[in-house]
């Protein structure tokens, strides 16, 4: 793939491009899809790669959880771009954000271990997390019984 891709923060247009890619992973059972309309209400936690007709590539959010407390979520980088350094950059974005922010304590719920215990996340028990998680897991298909999902944090 020889186009120019940049990485920087969502704005309104991505949001269907980023729903379109969480909705490839998610059907794969690898991510949470998410709705059109809880991307609108936080699409400012989002980061995207695209190229320079705007189409995006790549994405991932930082959501603020609580005052010490934010989460790396829906980090997803498409088939064609995958193991070039995107999902490091993406992740990096946000904990720069988290840093920026004043929080320095991040989570992760993933499958991927080995790729974020290369940013220092290390896996910890979800019961050791902030109750607020349970809401987003209160709407998961997967709660209670099916859920696979390893919690991992990193300490900033
Ligand atoms: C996981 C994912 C985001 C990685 O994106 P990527 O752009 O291919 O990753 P990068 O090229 O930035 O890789 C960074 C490092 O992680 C490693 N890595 C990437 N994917 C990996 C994987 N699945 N397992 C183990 N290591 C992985 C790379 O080898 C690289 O290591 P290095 O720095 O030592 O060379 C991507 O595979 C993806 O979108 N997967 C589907 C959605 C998903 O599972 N998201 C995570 C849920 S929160």
């Amino acid at each position: 793939m020889g186009k120019k891709l940049i990485l920087r923060k969502a704005i309104i247009h991505d949001v269907e491009g980023i729903h379109r890619l969480l909705l490839t992973f998610g059907n794969q059972g690898k991510l949470l899809p998410r709705s059109l309309s809880n991307l609108y209400s936080s699409v400012r936690d989002f980061f995207v790669v695209v190229d320079s007709n705007g189409k995006v590539y790549g994405c991932g959010a930082l959501a603020i959880i609580w005052k010490d407390l934010a989460e790396v979520r829906s980090v997803a980088v498409s088939e064609e771009i995958q193991k070039k350094g995107w999902g490091k950059r993406i992740v990096e974005a946000c904990l720069s954000e988290a840093l920026t922010l004043g929080i320095y304590r991040v989570f992760v719920l993933t499958y991927e271990k080995t790729f974020f215990a290369k940013f220092g996340f290390v896996e910890v028990d979800k019961k050791d997390l902030h109750e607020k998680i349970w809401i987003d897991c209160f709407n998961c298909p997967k709660y209670p019984d099916n859920c696979d999902e390893i919690a991992m944090v990193i300490n900033l």
